[in-house]
């Protein structure tokens, strides 16, 4: 990837990416961890504004932009919770953006709808980064799951990933998958409530680049050929029929039991926030990434994509 592949340019879908625009963001992704570790932060985004204009709730994504902004010496708009704006008076989604094009260098968004990204992109100048629309896609959560990943083990290719709960509305499996399929992973298996399958879309798109993929709604025999154990929240808000939800949320549970019973070389990740489908004393197992390696690894890529986007050279 040369600088200017990302440079003014937008972020909505996993999809957009090359293996090498991959690879070139995880070389600066460890740049920026260095640059945190050794020096805090720098001053190479200074005079640039990013607004995080936040529909739907956040922490760690909302958090991550903000610190990463603000770690390379930019400034933010922040606004979580969109209610303290004219949008709880009504204002259509392009006279928001269209109001922070003026004020800002880039728009993160976050929507409850699905191709909302896109709406936004579409009326703005400034480049826009999807962080998160609606069951749709998170593609910046993608690039730091695969990151932890690779960072963890020494190669992509060859490890057996295996998802597991809601695959049909959980949008940072439907990017994770898409940027697995650039390498050629062992097998996939998507590990679901029939009612929470992953989206044709997505296994099909696997099976064209050859990578094996299953689909099962049981974890237990998973768990001896797992790498990667990917948990995921049942989408609660996503829910017409809330009895439905009390129904499948507790499906998967990982506990100590079942961290005896998984590959001792495998990793077990989430993208937070959980609600009880990971137990607080499985924490303290070493194979546990999610608090650790997972959320800071989302500042560092967070850095490192601001950075792309926003500064034309190196
Ligand atoms: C996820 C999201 O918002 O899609 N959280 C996150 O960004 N880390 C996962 C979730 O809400 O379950």
């Amino acid at each position: 990837m040369n600088y200017h592949t990302l440079y003014h340019h937008d972020i909505l879908t996993s999809s957009q990416f090359t293996k090498a625009d991959v690879e070139a963001i995880f070389a600066k992704t460890k740049h920026m961890r260095e640059l945190v570790k050794t020096k805090g932060g720098n001053d190479t985004l200074k005079g640039t504004i990013m607004t995080a204009l936040f529909y739907e709730p956040s922490s760690r994504t909302f958090g991550s932009f903000v610190a990463a902004m603000q770690r390379l010496g930019g400034g933010i708009i922040p606004l979580q919770g969109v209610v303290y704006s004219s949008v709880a008076k009504g204002e259509t989604l392009e006279d928001t953006v269209k109001t922070f094009d003026n004020f800002s260098d880039v728009i993160v968004i976050r929507h409850p709808q699905q191709g909302a990204a896109n709406i936004a992109a579409n009326a703005v100048d400034v480049p826009v980064i999807n962080a998160g629309d609606g069951p749709g896609e998170h593609p910046t959560q993608a690039l730091l799951d695969l990151f932890t990943i690779a960072d963890h083990f020494p190669s992509i290719d060859g490890l057996t990933v295996t998802f597991a709960g809601d695959l049909l509305y959980g949008r940072t499996v439907h990017s994770l998958t898409t940027l697995l399929s650039l390498y050629a992973p062992a097998g996939i298996t998507c590990v679901s409530p029939s009612e929470l399958q992953m989206p044709i879309e997505f296994v099909q798109a696997l099976k064209k680049k050859n990578i094996p993929v299953r689909q099962t709604d049981e974890l237990e025999p998973e768990l001896v050929k797992t790498d990667v154990l990917y948990v995921t929240r049942v989408q609660r808000e996503r829910f017409r029929d809330l009895d439905v939800y009390e129904k499948l949320k507790h499906r998967y549970i990982v506990t100590k039991e079942t961290m005896n019973r998984l590959n001792k070389k495998a990793i077990l990740m989430h993208p937070f926030p959980r609600v009880g489908e990971i137990a607080t004393d499985v924490d303290s197992d070493s194979r546990a990434l999610y608090i650790r390696e997972q959320m800071r690894n989302g500042l560092y890529v967070r850095m490192a994509l601001l950075s792309l986007v926003l500064r034309k050279e190196p």
